[in-house]
């Protein structure tokens, strides 16, 4: 008689979870109102969405910022605006997040810089219900969402570590829950199988939390701390990639029922300055609730294998041989 094999975790899903899950997406966001003045924040997709209001959130509490963009004029767009609106300074690194000669030469920017980088936040993301590969051939999703993460990470590590403290904020998501059963690392670029937009992007936001774990490892009583939170489901202009028919389902049903994207905003301002998270780290967030994220983030022998595939893909020093 064949016997049925269960599916990798199945054993440790638990129906609490997800009913923990449910609870915490309709809780409102921690509020913090300690003010950031002359601090300095480095963002990642700061033109649109989450990212452009956490920006201007930042910016109202006094902050610095370092925005890392791809697009030069909705860049200087917003730099007149923060600097006009709040008398603070905004600069920005114009690179493309899914090429990884402008990832790297971002995080040799942010080496170079004098000032301590006091947050930094991972926000720009894609969402694709097509399979995209990048110049180098791997899966765009994959690398804007985790490995450009990732090789900063890597290159700002002994900076961040130089400083007397910082803050690493992944905004990742409760969409890593669609790579249900683990990350395939024989299949990244989705070549075996179907490709399906949001096991792509539930893919790659399971691995960010995985290398979160091995990061948080290397971090520890350095003074760095590093969270992944998910930042609500919101409106924003993710997906404007996809075609005619899923821009119009998005603007005209799934928009209609999302959150406002200020608790997106409020959240990550709460994890990035609030005194209550001093000393957390390697935990997940829903808004600002710590949850228990699925059980394939919580692996850590997949940890190790991700980090070594991502640090093969993206060729950088594996900084935990180092350390
Ligand atoms: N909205 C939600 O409900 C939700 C839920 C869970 C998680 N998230 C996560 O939240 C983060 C922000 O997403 P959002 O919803 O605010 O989407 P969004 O409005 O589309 O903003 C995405 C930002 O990332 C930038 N970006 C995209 N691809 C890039 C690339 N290759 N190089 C550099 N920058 C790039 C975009 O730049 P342009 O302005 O040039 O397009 C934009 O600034 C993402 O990581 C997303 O996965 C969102």
């Amino acid at each position: 008689m064949k016997l049925i094999t269960l599916p990798k975790y199945f054993k440790e899903y638990h129906w609490s979870n997800i009913a923990a899950m449910i609870k915490n997406n309709r809780q409102h966001p921690g509020v913090c109102t300690d003010e950031f003045r002359d601090r300095l924040v480095v963002i990642s997709g700061a033109t649109s969405g989450i990212g452009y209001l956490t920006a201007r959130k930042f910016a109202s509490q006094g902050a610095r910022l370092l925005c890392i963009n791809r697009n030069e004029k909705k860049s200087a767009d917003l730099k007149a605006e923060l600097e006009k609106e709040f008398g603070v300074s905004c600069k920005y690194i114009i690179a493309d997040l899914s090429v990884l000669a402008d990832v790297r030469r971002a995080a040799e920017e942010l080496q170079r810089l004098d000032s301590p980088i006091d947050v930094l936040i991972h926000n720009a993301g894609v969402y694709l219900t097509r399979r995209e590969l990048t110049a180098e051939g791997f899966d765009k999703v994959f690398v804007v969402q985790h490995l450009a993460s990732f090789i900063i990470n890597i290159l700002l590590s002994e900076k961040l570590k130089s400083q007397e403290r910082a803050r690493i904020i992944l905004v990742n998501s409760e969409g890593h829950r669609f790579a249900a059963w683990g990350l395939r690392l024989d299949d990244l670029n989705w070549e075996k199988r179907r490709y399906s937009g949001l096991k792509s992007y539930g893919s790659a936001k399971l691995a960010q939390l995985l290398s979160m774990l091995l990061f948080d490892e290397h971090f520890r009583s350095t003074g760095v701390n590093i969270n992944a939170m998910h930042p609500g489901a919101v409106r924003s202009e993710t997906g404007q990639e996809n075609g005619a028919i899923y821009r119009w389902v998005k603007r005209h049903f799934y928009d209609k029922i999302l959150r406002p994207t200020e608790i997106s905003s409020e959240s990550i301002y709460y994890l990035a300055v609030s005194n209550d998270l001093e000393g957390v780290s390697g935990k997940f967030f829903n808004l600002t609730t710590e949850e228990e994220p699925a059980p394939p983030a919580l692996d850590r022998e997949a940890a190790y294998e991700v980090w070594a595939k991502s640090v093969e893909m993206a060729k950088v020093p594996d900084i935990l041989i180092k350390s």
